[in-house]
């Protein structure tokens, strides 16, 4: 049997979210670790975590702590699945969070072939701005490009020295020299605010991006007279796909909500969607929804409605047939305009404040 493996250069389909923690040993979310906690983790979406108890500690406490995560400008737009883990940032930042967000520059280009200068103009046109946009405190955010950060660089020849090849294979297959040159990038980025002082940090992630939390845990472990405090992680689900597969893939792009995306074309791709309805009407009404299935209720639900009575009703009056899959494409429909047109107004007016973003001097 092939090895179990989430690779994060590649798509791989997860359907059993307890599976997956149960091979890499990661503590089940609990909702009530954290204070208030955000829609996501309400909902489930944050499924999973390493050392939660850490960082929950650190906020009841009013200690100091970080949340770090990485851009990486492969594409000049981004999708939802990233909307949650900005989203996630922006809960920790909200929590007195020191936050940084790096844009993973040296990784596009070595695992991409993207130019430097590309990823530059991309993550200042657009990437930046979008996180801004959704809602992150522009004021309260470090931002660092990998290319720039020396110290970035240098510790990363420093951990390389502290894993091996046959570590790295069982951790993500294929050891090509550029992925080993991204990975230990990656291990410098999550513990660069530690460079300085020792506080512990959440990374929230994708699950795909387990595998570099680990390695950087593995080498924290390895390095003890740096006193390093191994990163905690906080790890979303995939967004899936509105055709129903798993997650959503850039590589189709007719079932994937893109931001920002024109509003006739996304509520056409919404309108084609797969769903738990039935085949006719009177069936529908009689069996309801089956609304596991059903990936217009997922995007409402993991994205689109805030409340959670709201979602709640709509859930039971779908589930017992009252509402049809026409109806809820429709609201779906509705409050993507919603979102959308806000989101570009939020990104209009961070445009022209970009000034106001703080980057780390070198
Ligand atoms: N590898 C991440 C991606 O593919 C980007 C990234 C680089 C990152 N460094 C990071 C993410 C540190 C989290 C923490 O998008």
């Amino acid at each position: 049997m092939a090895k179990f493996m989430v690779d994060p250069w590649g798509s791989v389909l997860i359907k059993d979210y307890k599976e997956v923690m149960q091979k890499f040993n990661l503590e089940e979310f609990n909702v009530n670790l954290f204070p208030k906690p955000n829609r996501l983790m309400r909902r489930n979406i944050v499924f999973a975590g390493t050392d939660l108890k850490v960082i929950s500690d650190a906020i009841k406490n009013k200690k100091k702590y970080y949340a770090l995560t990485g851009i990486m400008p492969s594409h000049d737009k981004i999708h939802f699945g990233t909307k949650a883990v900005v989203e996630n940032l922006k809960y920790f930042q909200d929590n007195n969070a020191l936050t940084y967000i790096l844009i993973a520059d040296l990784e596009a280009l070595c695992t991409r072939g993207i130019s430097l200068k590309e990823s530059h103009e991309r993550a200042l046109n657009f990437h930046i701005p979008a996180y801004i946009a959704l809602g992150l405190d522009a004021k309260k955010t470090v931002f660092y490009f990998q290319s720039q950060n020396k110290q970035v660089i240098n510790s990363s020849y420093d951990f390389s020295r502290k894993i091996t090849l046959n570590e790295f294979r069982a951790l993500y297959g294929n050891p090509e020299p550029s992925r080993i040159m991204a990975a230990t990038t990656q291990i410098a980025d999550i513990l660069y605010p530690q460079f300085k002082e020792k506080i512990p940090g959440i990374i929230p992630v994708g699950i795909d991006q387990r595998n570099h939390v680990q390695l950087t845990r593995d080498v924290v472990s390895r390095m003890k007279n740096y006193n390093f405090i191994p990163p905690a992680a906080l790890y979303t689900k995939f967004t899936p796909s509105l055709d129903g597969d798993v997650k959503m893939s850039k590589s189709k792009p007719e079932s994937m909500i893109e931001l920002p995306e024109d509003i006739n074309s996304v509520c056409k791709k919404i309108r084609n969607a797969v769903t738990g309805g039935r085949k006719t009407l009177a069936e529908h009404r009689k069996l309801g929804a089956v609304i596991e299935k059903d990936m217009v209720f997922e995007l409402l639900k993991q994205h689109l409605i805030e409340d959670d009575k709201e979602l709640q009703r709509i859930h039971d009056n779908y589930k017992s047939g009252k509402m049809t899959s026409n109806e809820i494409k429709e609201l779906a429909c509705e409050k993507i305009i919603v979102f959308m047109n806000k989101f570009n107004t939020n990104l209009d007016k961070v445009r022209n404040n970009m000034h106001k973003v703080k980057f780390v001097e070198f």
